[in-house]
């Protein structure tokens, strides 16, 4: 990747990271895993990890991403060389540039379902919109055919945009529409808050119950936190390596964060109100729960057809900003490593993704009894790479930032107060590696 790749201005690299983070993880992941998880027992763990976890790993990130100034594995490579550490280090970048492909895989084929949900108009007068949400979605669950043209779909767009590289063009749409997406969500909130049970979603949402506190419930609000912020794989490395020499990270890291937790927060709020009201809806829905939840409260809204498909809409440009985040470490390292042109690595690199996404999708129906340790192939990719390949990622990232760079070089990236800095190293040093091991272990031995 060359640096004139990326437009510079200096809210450029919040644009981007924030294009990367939110997605499909903070509007349609986040909700259904409070659902399934227990509710504020979940968002607790989420929010800790997403302070003294998430803040400091990105912030490691970016830092290793301006100081290499190059893709994500190469930065490694010419840190390691600098500070006379180990090569090894590069391997980071690699198992990062795995772990995105494997995500993009089944990420590809849920945004194909928003896709699809564009041209969901539900007719009028129904007696039952609910019930007819979920006959709906099973529907097409239900159909590999229809799954695959969707998810064939959305990787042909991601693969034209990261293909001819018009990160650009992208960026400047992402810049416009974003802002929109996030009105529409605040918009969304207030109406659902208003027409279903808000108080029912505020306990259920904030009210600690520690008694659901379970090792699956932690681990799997450990790797939201990594999946919803973009962290332990390079993406945010990556965007780190266009970032304005004079933006000091310490802040930026802040906006970005808090702005992936609202939107997360904010799309819970949207969708529990009506799941509490509604008996044929269920917070335990899992991966289906937005798309059975969302288009019912569109439903009884004047104009709610409208308001559904810009809604998805938007959701699906929120997705294909994410992955092309998640395509590009690959891709940028191919291209440095094979001298082959991008757009024949991204066609190849497309095609591989889209077999692996055939997995995902048949999850659904045809292989939907084949289980290996309790896991379909779908579940078996989403917590290999978010419960397991993120977090390994970010512990390295942690280890590296925090014990062999110095400590100066920190300091000046960062451009905080002493106190700040403090927290800072010692979170990076210690509360961020020791939190994920513990986890880790708390979850194999527990
Ligand atoms: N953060 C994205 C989302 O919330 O939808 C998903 C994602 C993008 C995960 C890029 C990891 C990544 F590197």
């Amino acid at each position: 990747m060359s640096n004139d790749k990326i437009w510079k201005s200096n809210s450029t690299f919040i644009l981007a990271a924030a294009g990367s983070a939110v997605g499909l993880g903070n509007i349609w992941k986040f909700p259904y895993m409070v659902g399934s998880n227990g509710g504020s027992a979940f968002v607790l763990v989420y929010l800790l990890c997403i302070l003294i976890i998430g803040l400091p790993i990105m912030a490691s990130e970016i830092l290793i991403g301006k100081y290499g100034r190059k893709s994500p594995i190469n930065s490694l490579k010419k840190i390691s060389l600098d500070f006379n550490l180990k090569r090894h280090w590069k391997y980071l970048g690699v198992i990062g540039a795995f772990a995105g492909v494997l995500i993009l895989s089944y990420y590809s084929v849920f945004a194909g379902i928003a896709f699809s949900y564009m041209f969901n108009i539900f007719p009028p007068g129904l007696e039952n919109p609910s019930n007819y949400s979920t006959e709906y979605f099973s529907n097409i669950a239900a159909s590999p055919l229809k799954l695959i043209f969707w998810h064939s779909v959305f990787m042909i767009i991601t693969c034209m945009i990261v293909g001819y590289g018009v990160i650009k063009g992208i960026g400047r749409s992402v810049s416009l529409l974003m802002p929109i997406l996030f009105l529409f969500i605040v918009l969304v909130a207030i109406y659902s808050s208003l027409i279903g049970d808000i108080n029912k979603t505020m306990i259920f949402l904030f009210n600690p119950d520690f008694s659901a506190l379970t090792p699956k419930v932690i681990i799997s609000a450990m790797g939201q936190a990594f999946f919803s912020l973009s962290i332990g794989m390079g993406a945010i490395m990556a965007y780190g390596a266009y970032i304005p020499e004079k933006q000091l990270i310490g802040k930026t890291v802040f906006l970005i964060i808090i702005l992936d937790t609202f939107v997360a927060l904010i799309a819970g709020i949207a969708i529990f109100p009506i799941v509490f009201n509604n008996v044929d809806l269920s917070i335990n829905a899992g991966p289906s729960l937005i798309f059975e939840t969302l288009p019912v409260a569109f439903y009884s809204l004047p104009y709610g057809s409208i308001f559904s498909i810009i809604f998805f809409i938007l959701l699906s440009i929120a997705a294909l900003s994410s992955a092309i985040s998640l395509l590009e470490p690959f891709t940028a390292w191919m291209e440095e490593r094979l001298k082959f042109k991008r757009k024949i690595i991204v066609f190849v690199l497309g095609i591989s993704i889209w077999v692996i996404g055939l997995g995902s999708i048949f999850s659904f129906n045809l292989w939907s009894e084949v289980k290996i340790m309790g896991f379909t192939f779908l579940s078996g990719l989403d917590y290999l790479t978010n419960n397991i390949m993120l977090p390994v990622g970010g512990f390295f990232i942690a280890l590296l930032v925090g014990w062999y760079l110095p400590r100066n070089l920190i300091k000046k990236e960062l451009g905080t107060n002493e106190s700040y800095l403090k927290s800072f190293f010692f979170c990076l040093k210690y509360v961020s590696p020791g939190s994920i091991l513990l986890i880790f272990l708390y979850s194999i031995f527990q």
